[in-house]
């Protein structure tokens, strides 16, 4: 395929019908010659540096930085080796990057702090929340050890007590309303949080964050405001997969990573709350803006908690930090609609292709509502890093799940092709 110019790089994708990656029409590009959309999606592959020699299925582990972001760092990395003090008066201002990520998540700047990961995010979220002993935080037993950890250091330093339920007993067996109704079944009167996964890392299954959101809203009714539920989320799996806004899962916050589907610079993340709850929280890094640090100087107490002092302050890899609208423009380009479509067509493919195979157990369920763009699956008579290493052998890169329960799991991304699903899945039939 001969390559487009640069500055055409995308626009065939943007210039597909909303039917996007499963449309058959052919799309004109730049050079007035049609191109297919598998042509479209492979030149969104040419913009990573990942190595041809391998199918990358955990993609979402940590990004390899696509062309805008990468150019974006290395601009910026020019900048702040020349003069650092001048580089931090030119971009000290955090909005370029709270509102870049405001209008990817359909939210206001106002109501995110930027973190380095999910994980700080979680930690910041979970510390900050004013509990108390005798409080109670529902959680589950799906949650990745960075929430079950932030969830038991915030017991430790609160009284407060953490309580794990299983939304499902069997992954594939999960439905959306079943997850709903038992946390509506567990929560109390002495439960002040519940914190949820979007995308659980050990099944693939997605959680129902609206519906759960909901039952947090009823449960509400009628509470005093210190005796409120708040609904928190670690969403860093569907963050950069599915099309929605922080509206449409109506949780009250929400942290993820920026550097697993977003491919945002690695080391960012951002934490979302709505803007009345902020003033509830308890910092526990000190904020180098103005709000914080101000106050300080001036010898003022500092004001009530806002996003921007849930920011950890210090110094930071500020060349990866600035260059984040550059991930989220990526995506933007292409369309959330669009991205959505594309990850839960190649997993659907994935997920049916293992479906048939007799030595296989599929643990992600098949449904859209509840699966997202992790694939977690048994191999019979194999362990599943043996299942791993087989796949390595033949030159495909997938993961183990860091979970008590082990399972292979596979990630079928924007960095995929139906091409590499058949591979995955010829490779996989070849195990039996
Ligand atoms: C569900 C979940 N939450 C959090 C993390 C950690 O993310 P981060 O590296 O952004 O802290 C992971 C790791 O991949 C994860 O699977």
């Amino acid at each position: 395929m001969t390559k487009l110019p640069r500055r055409s790089l995308l626009e065939g994708l943007l210039a597909l019908g909303a039917a996007g990656c499963a449309a058959p029409e052919a799309v004109t590009a730049a050079s007035d010659r049609p191109e297919a959309p598998a042509d479209a999606w492979q030149r969104v592959r040419d913009e990573f540096a990942l190595s041809p020699a391998w199918i990358h299925m955990a993609s979402f582990l940590l990004a390899s930085h696509p062309r805008p972001v990468r150019e974006a760092i290395e601009a910026l990395r020019r900048e702040l080796d020349e003069s650092p003090p001048h580089a931090l008066e030119a971009h000290e201002d955090p909005a370029p990057v709270r509102e870049a990520a405001a209008a990817y998540m359909g939210a206001r700047a106002e109501e995110i702090a930027l973190t380095g990961s999910t994980t700080m995010g979680l930690a910041s979220l979970y510390l900050g929340l004013p509990l108390r002993a005798g409080d109670e935080v529902l959680t589950t037993v799906h949650e990745h050890y960075a929430t079950h950890e932030s969830l038991r250091f915030a017991a430790e330093r609160t009284g407060a007590t953490v309580r794990k339920i299983a939304l499902y007993e069997r992954s594939r067996a999960a439905t959306a309303t079943a997850m709903a109704g038992a946390i509506e079944a567990a929560i109390t009167p002495a439960t002040r949080a519940v914190a949820i996964t979007w995308v659980h890392s050990s099944t693939g299954v997605k959680a129902p964050v609206r519906a759960i959101a909901e039952v947090v809203a009823r449960a509400n009714q009628g509470r005093a405001p210190g005796e409120r539920v708040v609904c928190c989320v670690d969403g860093v799996h569907g963050f950069g997969v599915e099309d929605v806004t922080m509206a449409d899962l109506g949780c009250d916050f929400f942290s993820a990573g920026c550097h697993k589907w977003i491919f945002g610079p690695r080391g960012t993340g951002v934490l979302w709350g709505r803007a009345e709850l902020w003033p509830t929280l308890r910092p526990s890094i000190p904020h180098f803006g103005e709000e914080g640090y101000g106050a300080w100087l001036r010898g003022q107490p500092a004001p009530p908690t806002t996003a921007n002092m849930m920011s950890p302050g210090g110094f930071h890899d500020f060349e990866h930090r600035w260059a984040l609208p550059a991930a989220f423009a990526f995506h933007r380009r292409i369309g959330k609609a669009r991205v959505a479509d594309r990850i839960h067509a190649l997993n659907r493919q994935c997920k049916e292709g293992l479906e048939g195979m007799k030595h296989v157990t599929l643990h992600t369920p098949l449904d859209d509502a509840i699966s997202a763009g992790l694939v977690c699956f048994e191999v019979a008579g194999m362990t599943p890093a043996a299942v791993v290493g087989r796949l390595r052998e033949r030159k495909i890169v997938a993961s183990v799940t860091p979970y008590a329960t082990r399972y292979a799991r596979v990630a079928p991304s924007l960095l995929n092709s139906e091409a590499d699903i058949e591979a995955v899945l010829r490779e996989v039939r070849a195990l039996a």
